[in-house]
């Protein structure tokens, strides 16, 4: 065995999809991410990485999430050791996280050490209630079932939001339930539940319910408060957020006359943390709640120079827009996953800002990008931050400079 194993610390470890590396010491984890970020900037985006700086981890390496989606499933997944055994199995309905590979499997969760432990309880409690109560579990397979997902997030000022998703709403299921979770846990400051009874799980298009409390909870990073509402997304590793937009400002060497352009801005959290160092800040996010956030927390924080728009990055950042807001001095780019489409890109070259910063939490995507950015930029500096100790997601900044 090599010695760079170590004991999971994890009960579900092996069988859950969440943390797959965690017998993997953290240094080499580190050193394992590493590697992967100089292996595409190098393959595909074909840089000198000369540029790539040393990663930076987490300071803590469990409990740093402050947000977990949980599925309920008429299938609990059966592990080899149960399989294996004499004993006669129990074939229970499940609440916990996907077995990799199986999108109708899920994996009995009864802790799970990501998030504060009040995640465990909120969830275990659910479990115990709707299971004594007769509550069906979704089945994937047949498309029915009572309780479908359940989200739970917290802030590091101590604020909780669950969201309980139901594949239907019979015999005043959801009362019941939800007056159970706000009975048992006060401390819940938003409480909101979804009918979602379409085939797929996703909730940006359904209609979020508030049942009890706040529409939003709060999260502070640096000088800036964020509300956050149900739909709209936000760093999940709330202190290393801190890091990652402290080395993208520090990349950015943001000017009291620079004009920003903040693109993928979910509730505006980049534009809003560097706006006090510029004198504009434009922000365009696809998901309006999360640009309704957006426009709150620039309230909240008494935020003059800061504007938002809804809208796709590809077809908003047009020169109509440019016109009417000028051209950029900076642009930071935080795309998902998929990275930017080649459109933007185009435009991002035709913009000619002196600086882009881009933020993202695929390498692999980043790199196919900064190789068509070079064309007209020099990739000044890549640093990767760890955001998610004992997975294999990577984080990465890169400054590009116009070329002169
Ligand atoms: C990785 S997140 C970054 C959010 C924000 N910069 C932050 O740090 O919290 C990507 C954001 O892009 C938004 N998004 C995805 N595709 C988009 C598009 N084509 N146009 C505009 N926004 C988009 C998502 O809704 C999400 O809020």
């Amino acid at each position: 065995m090599s010695n760079d194993r170590i004991q999971p610390a994890c009960q579900h470890f092996g069988v859950c999809g969440g943390c797959k590396w965690q017998n993997l010491s953290y240094e080499k984890q580190l050193e394992h991410k590493h590697i992967v970020v100089r292996d595409v900037m190098q393959r595909i985006a074909k840089l000198d990485v000369s540029v790539l700086l040393p990663i930076i981890g987490c300071d803590d390496v469990f409990y740093y999430r402050n947000k977990l989606e949980y599925s309920f499933s008429d299938k609990r997944w059966i592990t080899n050791e149960e399989a294996a055994s004499e004993k006669i199995i129990n074939k229970n309905p499940a609440l916990g996280f996907h077995r990799p590979g199986y999108f109708d499997k899920i994996v009995d969760i009864e802790e799970c050490l990501l998030q504060n432990n009040k995640t465990n309880e909120i969830r275990n409690f659910v479990r115990e209630y709707t299971l004594e109560n007769g509550y069906t579990y979704y089945s994937t397979f047949f498309h029915e079932g009572d309780m479908r997902n359940m989200v739970v997030r917290n802030t590091t000022t101590g604020q909780w939001m669950v969201i309980v998703v139901f594949g239907r709403e019979k015999d005043n299921n959801i009362v019941h339930l939800m007056d159970a979770i706000a009975k048992r846990f006060p401390e819940i400051d938003s409480l909101f539940y979804v009918v979602n009874t379409k085939k797929n799980d996703t909730l940006f298009d359904q209609q979020m319910i508030l049942y009890k409390g706040k529409e939003y909870i709060e999260e502070s990073l640096g000088k800036v408060t964020y509300r956050i509402g149900p739909k709209s997304f936000f760093q999940t590793n709330t202190r290393q957020a801190i890091r990652l937009f402290d080395i993208a400002s520090g990349f950015a060497e943001c000017k009291a006359t620079d004009n920003v352009f903040d693109l993928y801005t979910g509730l505006g959290s980049i534009a809003l943390y560097i706006a006090d160092k510029v004198k504009k800040v434009v922000g365009i996010e696809e998901i309006k709640e999360a640009i309704d956030d957006a426009n709150i927390n620039k309230e909240l924080n008494g935020i003059g120079n800061a504007d938002f728009y809804t809208g796709d990055v590809r077809d908003l950042l047009n020169p109509d827009f440019i016109k009417k807001h000028g051209k950029p001095d900076v642009v930071f780019t935080d795309p998902p996953r998929a990275g930017m489409h080649e459109d933007v890109v185009n435009t991002l070259l035709l913009l000619e800002a002196s600086k882009i910063i881009y933020i993202s939490c695929n390498p692999a995507t980043q790199a196919r990008d900064l190789f068509l950015l070079k064309e007209k930029y020099e990739v000044t500096a890549i640093q990767p931050v760890d955001m998610f100790p004992h997975t294999h997601h990577i984080e990465c900044v890169a400054r590009l400079d116009l070329k002169k």
